[in-house]
């Protein structure tokens, strides 16, 4: 039995946390094992690994280090939480993954794009999201909905020229693969997207069914 991995992208202020809670509601009523989790985290060894790569600190991060320590959280969510659940035949709903490393690392950071696709294989092996929910929004919206959450992380100290290309990275690699993804308009009011997430339900349905 192989359930379904689902996972929600986009930038910050997309509201992606909200709607993968309203999503798995819908999955759950109808009696559905939903799996809710995030990356970086969703274990208690990785959240320590998120609490280093957020916190805003004097030394400043290496890209490598970074990208290394993305993939060490994820190789620890891959091994406690996401394959034992996708075992299982749960519905796991992930708030990031790896087109958020192509899209942060790469996109932002200029990180070679080969680099993190060979850590990519050598962490997940052919282990690949069935669904990515790109939420997408202007830059500057996504921006000012985080600036309003308060205390900002160490990437969203980050300029609009980085968000930029996390945005551009987001939509070519959608565009690249339109069979993966689904595109979300986070730039309406939650009502409008939570009726785009309605009309996705039945296309994971029969997927998990398959
Ligand atoms: P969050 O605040 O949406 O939970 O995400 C934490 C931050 O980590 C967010 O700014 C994006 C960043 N991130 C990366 O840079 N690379 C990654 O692979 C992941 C999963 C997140």
């Amino acid at each position: 039995m192989t359930g379904l991995f689902v996972t929600l992208e986009g930038p910050e202020g997309a509201g992606k946390s909200t709607n993968r809670e309203y999503l798995a509601e819908q999955l759950r009523s109808r009696d559905i094992e939903v799996v809710l989790t995030r990356e970086p985290g969703g274990t208690p060894l990785a959240e320590k690994i998120r609490e280093l790569l957020l916190a805003p600190g004097d030394e400043p991060m290496a890209s490598d280090t970074e990208l290394l320590l993305m993939f060490a959280a994820r190789a620890q969510h891959l091994a406690q939480v996401i394959r034992p659940a996708l075992a299982r035949g749960a519905v796991v709903l992930c708030d990031r993954f790896t087109d958020a490393t192509y899209a942060y690392q790469g996109g932002g950071r200029g990180v070679d794009v080969a680099r993190i696709a060979l850590l990519e294989q050598f962490v997940q092996g052919d282990l690949r999201p069935d669904f990515t929910l790109l939420f997408d929004l202007p830059v500057e919206v996504g921006l000012a909905r985080a600036a309003n959450r308060g205390r900002l992380d160490r990437f969203e100290t980050e300029g609009r020229a980085f968000f930029e290309a996390v945005r551009a990275c987001y939509l070519a690699r959608l565009a690249a693969a339109p069979e993966r993804y689904r595109l979300i308009d986070a730039a309406q009011a939650l009502p409008a997207v939570q009726r785009q997430l309605d009309a996705l339900v039945p296309a994971l349905l029969e997927r998990l069914g398959d």
